[in-house]
């Protein structure tokens, strides 16, 4: 572990030690497409490229939990050519990269509407999935047809179904009952959030997870982010002063 990596010790009672689950709202694919005058298309390509970069520095850097917002329940709004571009670039991905995760020790799993995505591209998931699975250097969770209400409205109605069939007590709901129903039970909730392109909004990424999550805005379009605006993020989580709602001093 390099000095870099390596936790800050509390000195004064409050600095944070580097952050166990990173996530990051990988932004601005189409402005970066558009300050070159070529199409968006090459925008997300390049976006793809990043996000290859972003998991290994996240990895060096000692992050244990990586989310990345890749495709948002919104996103399917967008013009069908740009979906098309977007969808076949993930599958390209998924399909070509899973060797690259295994040799890298990357635990890859999917949180979001997958099925959304067709059989095709289900079965590259589960297939991408399945053979990461015994990979322990970092968890790369890929957030793709991902919205936090509609992960909230699903692990809600789930409840409420068993409630009905009397195999819960609905006194008995409380906040840990919610979140064994989210995609991300049994993770870590999200330390730092990273959103790129200077946009400075949560839309619907991981609302619940979030409660207590530091927030890094980063003006660089997602194309062009890379090993050490991840190290100035992480920098400047560490600066931060986390309360929970108690009090410090
Ligand atoms: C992020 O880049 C990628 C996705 C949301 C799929 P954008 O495509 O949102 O890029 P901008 O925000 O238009 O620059
Ligand atoms: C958020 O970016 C979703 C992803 C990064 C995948 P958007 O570009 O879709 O968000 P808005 O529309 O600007 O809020
Ligand atoms: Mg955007």
């Amino acid at each position: 572990m390099s000095a870099a990596t390596q936790p800050v010790q509390k000195t004064g009672g409050s600095t944070p030690p580097a952050p166990a689950h990173v996530g990051i709202i990988m932004d601005g694919n189409g402005r970066w497409a558009a300050a070159r005058g070529v199409p968006r298309a090459l925008g997300h390509k390049a976006g793809a490229e990043a996000t290859r970069r972003v998991v290994e520095a996240a990895a060096d850097q000692g992050v244990s939990w990586l989310t990345l917002f890749a495709f948002s329940s919104e996103n399917w709004r967008r013009p069908a050519d740009e979906v098309r571009d977007l969808t076949g670039l993930m599958r390209h991905y998924l399909r070509h990269e899973v060797g690259q995760l295994v040799e890298k020790g990357v635990r890859l799993r999917i949180i979001g509407d997958r099925a959304a995505f067709g059989p095709g591209m289900l079965a590259e998931i589960e297939r991408a999935e399945a053979a990461t699975a015994g990979n322990r250097r970092i968890n790369l969770n890929v957030a793709l047809s991902y919205g936090g209400r509609a992960e909230i409205a699903r692990a809600a109605r789930d409840l409420a179904r068993r409630a009905a069939a009397g195999e819960i007590d609905p006194d008995a709901i409380d906040e840990a009952a919610l979140a064994a129903g989210l995609e991300t039970a049994g993770m870590p909730d999200p330390d730092l959030i990273i959103r790129t392109s200077g946009e400075q909004r949560i839309s619907n990424f991981l609302l619940w997870q979030a409660a207590y999550a530091e927030f890094v805005f980063q003006p660089v379009l997602w194309p062009d982010y890379g090993a050490d605006h991840l190290r100035d993020a992480i920098a400047e989580f560490r600066r931060r002063d986390r309360r929970f709602g108690a009090r410090t001093g």
